[in-house]
């Protein structure tokens, strides 16, 4: 879909003349450090320049209302700023909803209703964020039009508040803080248990990532992301009975060797393996990116993908073979997939003059063997969540 006229679309559906303020959250993309978040680990995403938009009026009454022109057939979603309780029939308008509820709970005047328009370019399932996406776009068109003072960082662990509590699906901190925190150019190093974290300078001269789109429908994506964090705290708990560590994250991979014994279930010292090795080598990608060593790096990416594989068990068919594929094209430094896993999304780091040849030979193979095309992306590394004063029609 080409992008509308958003503010014309904005007057049209809620019947008025005003101009709208528009707001921007992007989507993201993981470098490497995959389902490390939530096991106090490293992570290394960038916010990319697809994304959601929304433009947004205050009313002079307590209702707020929600269109979203990816979703016309679902049409105006209503409610009451006294009654914001998770609501089935309110379908994506939870997102909003969440984030308006926990940033009022969290003491901040919101205090009219709002009619919202939102648009986003993230395709559709694609593992690339668009619900915190959502959520982050929410918290900026709240502070913009309320004039509230709130750290970037709370409404980034807000916004993380809606997936785990509001919707019910126990991600990590990545998302929103890549989306919250996203820097034009630069990929950002977090250290998910103190949260510090760093920017490093994305300069890939003549090569560029590309995003490929499995375009496989996700299904039972939450339960099996929730089956993996608690195999993961299992591991944990096993192994604090004799180490006083927090989190995997604390563990060296020679701790984890000496170790590993006590963990009492075979498929958790496997999750428990990828989580403290994918930390270390998120460390060492990040180092190794730093130097402009680029070959290491993507060697790094490839390593993480056969971990998510073979430990963590999250890639499936389809990004199997996409990756497998790339892994055999010219012109290729890495790749691995990107984000949760069960479908969604790889990235690929190539040489830009072989990027046709790169698509013509994955779909090649990967219609072959699928069924059904990859669709394919550059990848443009943007700015965070922000309101947007240029450039907005
Ligand atoms: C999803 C979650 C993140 C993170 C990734 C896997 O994107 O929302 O918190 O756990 O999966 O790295």
């Amino acid at each position: 879909m080409t992008k509308p006229n958003l503010s014309s679309e904005f007057q049209s559906l809620f019947n008025t003349v005003e101009t709208p303020r528009v707001f921007f959250a992007p989507g993201r993309i993981n470098l490497i450090g995959e389902h490390t978040d939530y096991n106090g680990g490293h992570v290394f995403p960038a916010s990319i320049s697809f994304g959601t938009y929304a433009l947004a009026q205050k009313r002079d009454d307590q209702k707020l209302r929600f269109y979203s022109l990816n979703f016309p057939s679902i049409g105006t979603i209503e409610c009451d700023l006294a009654d914001l309780d998770y609501n089935e029939a309110h379908d994506w308008a939870n997102f909003p909803k969440g984030m308006i509820n926990y940033m009022r709970e969290s003491g901040l005047k919101i205090t009219t209703g709002m009619d919202i328009l939102f648009y986003g370019d993230i395709p559709n399932g694609a593992g690339l964020s668009s619900s915190a996406s959502i959520e982050m776009v929410t918290g900026v068109l709240l502070e913009g039009l309320f004039d509230l003072k709130i750290e970037r960082v709370q409404m980034i662990q807000l916004g993380q508040k809606v997936e785990n509590d509001y919707i019910g699906v126990n991600s990590g901190i990545m998302d929103q803080f890549a989306i919250g925190k996203g820097k034009k150019g630069h990929a950002i190093l977090l250290n998910c248990q103190t949260l510090a974290y760093s920017y490093a300078p994305i300069e890939l001269n003549n090569h560029v990532i590309m995003i490929i789109n499995t375009n496989k429908q996700r299904t039972l994506a939450g339960s099996k992301y929730n089956e993996r964090r608690a195999q993961c705290e299992q591991a944990l708990e096993n192994l604090q009975t004799v180490l006083q560590i927090n989190s995997l994250g604390d563990l060296t991979k020679e701790q984890f060797e000496q170790h590993k014994h006590l963990i009492t279930n075979e498929t958790s010292q496997k999750r428990a393996k990828h989580a403290v090795y994918e930390n270390q080598r998120t460390l060492e990608a990040f180092q190794q990116l730093q130097r402009g060593n680029l070959e290491a790096f993507g060697r790094l990416m490839n390593e993480s993908h056969t971990s998510l594989q073979q430990n963590y068990d999250v890639t499936g068919i389809e990004l199997d073979t996409i990756v497998h594929t790339a892994w055999d094209q010219p012109g290729v430094v890495g790749a691995r997939m990107t984000g949760a896993g069960f479908g969604g999304c790889a990235i690929a780091i190539v040489e830009k003059d072989k990027v046709n040849n790169f698509k013509k030979n994955i779909n090649k193979v990967y219609s072959g063997k699928i069924g059904y095309e990859a669709s394919f992306y550059t990848a443009t590394i943007g700015d965070g969540a922000r309101e947007l004063t240029e450039g907005v029609n």
